[in-house]
């Protein structure tokens, strides 16, 4: 490997806590891109993989060249997988219980998603409402101020707890709950309204669909290839949408309205897909 000039900490995109049991120990750097190119020394303390006790930490080094930080990430799979190979619950449970703590949040922030406030007037605000990978409950808010009654889950038992505590708090009629979308089933036909944002889990597709009841509205968003394409933003293909990928995505439904590009979200330019679907029959 070259030289190493300029440090920095690794792009909080390239997550490493369900690769180490001890992210609190970590030390790795990325070098600045350089011609496209990023060299990653990694020194890791390695220590009991989970379940296991009393093994005594050990440093450990690794070097690379990595084009992206997701090749880091891969790198850092290869080199490591085999001792600390947790569970994928365990890993993006405890991958976002970190961020959740490291970044702190606010539950039920007065900031509800773009695309579900332009929808606003298609929502009758009756029955019951599903918020998908909920994260602070910021659209669950919104839709329980419309009227509806909120299931609002996410894998962050961090999350949950402290949306909990504030839905009893300030009686919200919100009943935020900790699943695993990557293992856990969502009830058929059984609400009028589901959102899910900036969250994308293609397998999920058709269990959003069916949780729908007749009538029921879908308003999803997430990131779209104009995040990549127009941006010019560093991001993993795997959780970027593709060209009208979900436009094609409910085949069930009756599209409302479709949109791609780049949109501003939260105060910057995004690329985004976003959908809003009904259930017909
Ligand atoms: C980028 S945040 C989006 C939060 C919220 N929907 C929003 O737009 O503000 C992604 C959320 O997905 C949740 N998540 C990640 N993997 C999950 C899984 N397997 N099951 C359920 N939730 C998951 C995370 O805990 C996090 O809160």
């Amino acid at each position: 490997m070259g030289a190493v000039r300029a440090w920095r900490p690794l792009p909080p995109q390239l997550p490493l806590s369900g690769l180490c049991p001890r992210p609190e120990s970590t030390g790795a750097h990325l070098s600045k891109p350089e011609a496209g190119v990023m060299s990653l020394r990694v020194k890791l303390r390695t220590g009991p993989a989970i379940g296991e006790q009393g093994t005594q930490l050990r440093p450990a080094h690794r070097a690379a060249r990595v084009a992206s930080p997701w090749q880091a990430r891969a790198f850092f799979e290869r080199s490591f997988s085999l001792r600390y190979r947790p569970s994928m619950e365990h890993s993006a449970r405890e991958r976002w219980n970190e961020r959740r703590r490291r970044d702190g949040f606010e539950p039920f922030p007065e900031i509800p998603s773009e695309w579900l406030v332009e929808h606003r007037e298609l929502l009758s605000g009756r029955g019951r409402a599903l918020d998908v990978a909920c994260g602070d409950g910021r659209d669950a808010l919104a839709l329980a101020r419309l009227g509806y009654d909120v299931d609002a889950v996410d894998v962050s038992d961090v999350a949950i707890d402290a949306l909990r505590a504030a839905a009893d708090q300030h009686a919200l009629p919100i009943h935020p709950r900790v699943v695993d979308l990557e293992r856990e089933a969502l009830p058929d036909d059984e609400y009028d309204a589901v959102v899910c944002f900036n969250y994308l889990q293609r397998d999920l597709f058709g269990r959003l669909a069916r949780a729908l009841r007749p009538g029921g509205l879908l308003i999803l968003e997430t990131f779209g290839r104009a995040h990549i394409d127009e941006l010019g933003k560093d991001f993993n293909p795997a959780y970027v949408l593709d060209r009208n990928e979900l436009l094609h995505a409910f085949p069930g439904l009756h599209v409302v309205h479709y949109r791609e590009g780049v949109a501003q979200r939260s105060g910057a330019p995004r690329g985004v897909a976003s959908i809003v679907a009904q259930r017909l029959g």
